[in-house]
């Protein structure tokens, strides 16, 4: 697979290096997909020239989450072969290979560990520049490398692990707006499909059945709505879905399709109202701060989510505003992101050396205090 994407990263930036085309591996390994890319970025653009992503979804299914000590234990045993594997297909070999990209926090230690220690290895025994990239950055600079956006602009994350608005200053300059307080939203589809007996993952589980219930039926909350500000909250949103299924079981002995239907629909309605407020708080927030109009931009696998994606698209057709959604594969966790976020930093020279080291915690705003949003990577940024 080949793909050609902007040339953002390079013709933004004021890079004195002296070459046609560099070649970035980016290595991801932070939750529960193994992924390698090759990544070549020129005078052109940016072109994927391969991007491996090896999912451990049937390892975990049984445990109903992602279970740290199998996840680390499965990239360990995998990253070289997935690493091959992209070489492989981007038909080059590791000495063609400019840098080496890999994610160095935030998610589970075990798994950042397993990518970051076979990367180290790898840059020491083929003398490449090693680079630690933040797994957030990478989603944040996604639409650099698919549009070709200028800095600064805003990104909503919203995944399984992720919940945040940020504005992105520069590759290496982010301003955090808001933040969820307890799960992230996908967490929140997850745990209602577990709750209502729809398959993992939840959120297209959630989606589908949503498509034929009534999202009227069940007045779920919209956590902190009435209160001022871009945080989110989604824990007692599951709670209040939790109940309304133990009355209907107790009530009527048993949920029929029609009741998860109409909860699914009742509850993704809500999840819908709060993304959607959230955003628009958002956008007028960084006009606050920046005095200019954003282009928002996506990411994360709830992107994918059909009515929450179709109503930002309209709000901002009505603000004027430009509106960008990475395609799937690109919002959901791989490493081609990671090699793209690598590739910016190698443009200025910015190197990490052996010394670098796993963060299960990197929040990629400094001036604010964490927030302790949950999901499915365990506490973090
Ligand atoms: O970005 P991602 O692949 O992995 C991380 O969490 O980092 O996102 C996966 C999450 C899952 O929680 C999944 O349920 C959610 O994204 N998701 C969706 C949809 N597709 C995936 N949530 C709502 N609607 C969808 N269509
Ligand atoms: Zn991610």
């Amino acid at each position: 697979m080949v793909k050609c994407y902007s040339d953002a990263a390079y013709d933004t930036m004021e890079h004195s290096m002296d070459f046609n085309k560099a070649l970035i591996l980016g290595i991801e390994s932070s939750c529960d997909d193994t992924a390698a890319s090759i990544l070549e970025i020129n005078s052109k653009g940016s072109k994927i020239k391969s991007s491996i992503v090896h999912n451990q979804f049937n390892l975990h299914k049984e445990y109903g989450g992602v279970v740290p000590e199998i996840a680390a234990r499965a990239h360990a045993e995998l990253i070289d072969v997935v690493v091959e594997k992209s070489l492989k297909e981007a038909n080059v070999v590791m000495g063609d290979i400019s840098a080496i990209g890999v994610t160095a926090g935030p998610g589970l230690i075990g798994g950042v560990l397993s990518g970051l220690m076979f990367a180290k290895g790898l840059s020491v025994s083929t003398n490449k520049p090693l680079i630690g990239v933040n797994h957030l950055a990478g989603h944040a600079l996604t639409p650099r490398l698919t549009n070709k956006v200028s800095f600064p602009y805003l990104v909503l994350l919203v995944s399984g692990g992720h919940c945040q608005f940020l504005i992105v200053h520069n590759y290496n300059r982010y301003e955090r707006l808001g933040g969820t307080i307890d799960d992230a939203p996908g967490e929140a589809f997850d745990k209602a499909a577990r709750l209502l007996g729809l398959q993992q993952p939840g959120g297209p589980a959630v989606e589908e059945a949503a498509k034929t219930g009534d999202a009227e039926r069940f007045n779920f909350p919209r956590p902190l709505l009435n209160q001022e500000g871009c945080d989110f909250s989604f824990s007692g949103l599951k709670t209040a879905l939790m109940r309304k299924r133990n009355e209907l079981i107790e009530n009527q002995d048993g949920l029929f399709e029609k009741d998860v239907c109409d909860l699914s629909a009742s509850f993704q309605q809500a999840m819908h109202d709060v993304i959607v407020e959230k955003s628009i708080r958002a956008i007028d927030l960084y006009a606050k701060i920046t005095n200019t109009n954003p282009t928002f931009s996506i990411a994360g696998g709830v992107a994918a989510n059909k009515k929450i994606r179709h109503s930002l698209k309209n709000i901002c057709k009505s603000k004027k505003l430009e509106f960008l959604a990475p395609p799937l594969e690109l919002c959901t966790d791989n490493a081609a992101i990671i090699a793209y976020a690598a590739a910016e930093r190698f443009l200025h020279g910015d190197y990490d050396d052996t010394t670098l080291s796993a963060r299960p915690r990197w929040p990629l705003d400094n001036q604010k205090p964490a927030i302790l949003g949950s999901g499915k990577r365990g506490s973090k940024a």
